[in-house]
């Protein structure tokens, strides 16, 4: 058993908290395991009302495990990483995200599918996915560009440049920077919070409203980027990159 996912209960509120300070909280292939138990878990307990995912105050997380990538990388749809985020999208309860210090790869897509974000305004995030020989995950190639249209998106998607907890906030990917990242988990429990004095059953149906006009092209687009990602990662380019991450010095 490991304890690189906290789980933390405050009234109707669980808290998944991402704790592997030694690797900057890259999630591994257990770690996405523990998340998908406990988020479908929280979603079928009617004692919670909301779930808040975060990191510490220093750092949300560097993406998936760059080892594990190599060693043991996603053979098909059904693998940890896609149960964890399958588990995330299909939530019915609310998902806030509380983000501070690096939030790479996943670590941005999963904001995403968030219902509500408050992020440090220095957060540091990036989906540097072409920069891997990888492409983009889990939507992103869908949604990003809608948000911020196509010529934004290409900078952040193919070529994997950085942006900021503010610029975040500005483009609509976060609901709110704040000073620093305990202002940020501050914030997202005060809000999480809410939803303990809201009806349970209209919160409910009313995330499945705002989810509904996009789902099925959102489940076509994940499966074919999935299905990519999964043939990249075997590629001789993803395979350089990964293996220069790991031998860096
Ligand atoms: N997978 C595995 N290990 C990782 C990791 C990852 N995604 N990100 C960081 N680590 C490890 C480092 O190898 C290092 O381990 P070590 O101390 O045993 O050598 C440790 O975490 C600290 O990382 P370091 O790079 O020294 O910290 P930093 O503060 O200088 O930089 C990041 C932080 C997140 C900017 C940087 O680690 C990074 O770019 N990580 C890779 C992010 C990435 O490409 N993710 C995959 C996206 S698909």
């Amino acid at each position: 058993m490991t304890n690189a996912i906290l789980l933390e209960r405050e009234c109707g509120l669980l808290t998944l908290r991402l704790n592997r300070p030694d690797k900057k909280n890259a999630l591994t292939r257990a770690m996405y395991s523990q998340l998908a138990d406990a988020l479908q878990q929280a979603d079928a307990n009617p004692e919670i009302n909301a779930i808040l995912i975060t990191g510490s105050s220093q750092c949300f997380t560097a993406g998936n495990d760059i080892a594990d990538f190599l060693e043991e990388p996603p053979s098909d749809l059904a693998s940890p990483v896609f149960q964890f985020m399958r588990s995330l999208l299909e939530c019915r309860k609310p998902v806030i995200a509380a983000v501070a210090g690096a939030a790479v790869g996943i670590g941005t897509t999963l904001l995403l599918h968030c219902d509500l974000v408050y992020i440090s305004a220095d957060a540091k995030l990036r989906m540097p996915f072409v920069n891997l020989g990888l492409c983009p995950e889990f939507g992103s190639s869908l949604i990003l560009p809608r948000l911020l249209g196509q010529a934004k998106a290409a900078e952040l998607l193919l070529l994997g440049e950085g942006f900021s907890g503010e610029q975040a906030a500005e483009w609509g990917i976060a609901t709110a920077a704040l000073s620093n990242g305990e202002a940020a988990l501050a914030k997202a429990r005060e809000m999480a919070l809410r939803f303990e004095t809201l009806a349970p059953e209209a919160v409910r149906i009313s995330k499945q409203l705002m989810k509904a006009p996009d789902r099925e092209q959102l489940r076509t687009v994940i499966e074919e980027e999935g299905n990519l990602f999964v043939q990249r990662l075997r590629s001789p380019e993803a395979i350089a990159a990964l293996s220069g991450f790991i031998n860096r010095t």
